[in-house]
């Protein structure tokens, strides 16, 4: 057990636990810290021992690869072997955010962050926190979404101190996170870029600044094997089973309310993820809006906060209303159909 230190809790004294953080990653050790997005788990990049110690604070397999962070754009010249027109384009457009690039890796950067790939995936995050530990660490800093491995990603301090406490040498509390689900993973190795994880940055955007960006086949046909290692574990669970109900939104109310019956009466704990509109039409005692139905960063701020809501009043199936998989649509749906673990109803 270590003894986690809980740092930001006021504004004043910020400044001096950054700097001390910062000498904790450059010293080897964990520090968790919010971005943009969620929470991220960091440790010196270039330090293999380091990068080790994520891995075994999450219980991550030991395939999938980090993200390096970093605060410049001169700290990529070290982290990659060459820089491509097209990458140049979108960190102008979208650096500091969350779009995530992969890059052929310098030898700088060890196997263990790129967990043997060749590739090693950037990130510039936009948040002063982020940004202030990265300087202060004076390196890039190798981090994965602060959560306990197959757990929703965190979104505020206490999610990741109810994961990593004790695991983790400090966690900086920067409040709830904006995006609230993680950047978008893009490759552009091949001749068309391809989305390997939708998230923060959505194919829209994207399109503003590239000619052609398609999705990773295998998004979408779960027989293929995805080129981000990340995206074929089951993911973002809360402890009760999820399932999700898309399409028609009378019809999906319908089939809900009906679940919900058959399913208490074989006795099971029913929880209800829903959006402002619907809830009232429930009656259930466990139910919880991500926000407003047409508000997509809304639900996406709220998506991994809802889901981990659910564990503390002991739910055994959580049924869930999908949404329309346009802008950051997408992203959400990706989650929420890993978090189901491929249990989706069309209807
Ligand atoms: O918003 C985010 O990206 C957050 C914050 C903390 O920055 N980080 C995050 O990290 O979501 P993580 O480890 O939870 O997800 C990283 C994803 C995984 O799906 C991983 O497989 C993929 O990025 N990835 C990392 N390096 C890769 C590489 N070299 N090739 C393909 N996929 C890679
Ligand atoms: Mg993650």
């Amino acid at each position: 057990m270590k003894q986690t230190r809980v740092m930001g809790k006021s504004p004043e004294t910020l400044e001096e636990e950054l700097r001390e953080a910062g000498e904790i990653i450059r010293n080897g050790g964990l520090v968790a810290f919010p971005t943009e997005t969620v929470y991220g788990l960091g440790a010196n990049a270039l330090n293999s021992e380091a990068v080790k110690d994520i891995f075994v604070a999450k219980g991550r397999p030991q395939d999938n690869p980090l993200i390096v962070h970093i605060s410049s754009r001169d700290q990529l010249e070290d982290l990659v072997e060459s820089i491509s027109p097209e990458a140049e384009l979108l960190m102008e457009a979208f650096w500091p955010g969350p779009l995530t690039i992969l890059f052929a890796k310098s030898e700088a950067v060890p196997f263990e962050t790129t967990a043997g790939l060749t590739t090693v995936a950037v990130r510039m995050p936009d948040h002063p926190v982020a940004l202030g530990l990265i300087d202060y660490s004076g390196c890039s800093i190798a981090a994965p979404s602060a959560n306990t491995s197959g757990k929703p990603s965190p979104t505020k301090a206490e999610h990741v101190i109810e994961d990593l406490d004790g695991k983790v040498d400090a966690i900086i509390d920067g409040g709830a996170t904006g995006v609230g689900l993680e950047s978008t993973v893009i490759d552009l190795s091949g001749e068309i870029p391809m989305i390997l994880r939708p998230g923060g940055v959505t194919v829209e955007q994207l399109l503003e600044v590239l000619p052609v960006v398609e999705y990773d086949l295998a998004l979408k046909d779960e027989t293929l094997s995805p080129k981000s290692p990340g995206q074929k574990y089951r993911h973002y669970s809360p402890k009760a089973k999820l399932e999700l109900y898309c399409g028609d939104e009378d019809k999906v109310m319908e089939a809900v309310k009906s679940r919900r019956s058959e399913l208490e009466a074989e006795g099971q704990r029913v929880g209800i993820l829903t959006v402002d509109e619907h809830i009232s039409s429930y009656e259930s005692d466990f139910k919880v809006s991500m926000g407003r139905q047409d508000n997509h960063e809304e639900i996406a701020r709220n998506l991994f906060d809802s889901l981990r809501a659910f564990d503390s009043f002991d739910i055994d199936v959580i049924l869930g209303e999908g949404f329309e998989e346009s802008g950051i649509g997408k992203a959400i749906m990706n989650r929420l159909h890993k978090a189901s673990g491929g249990n989706v109803r069309y209807l």
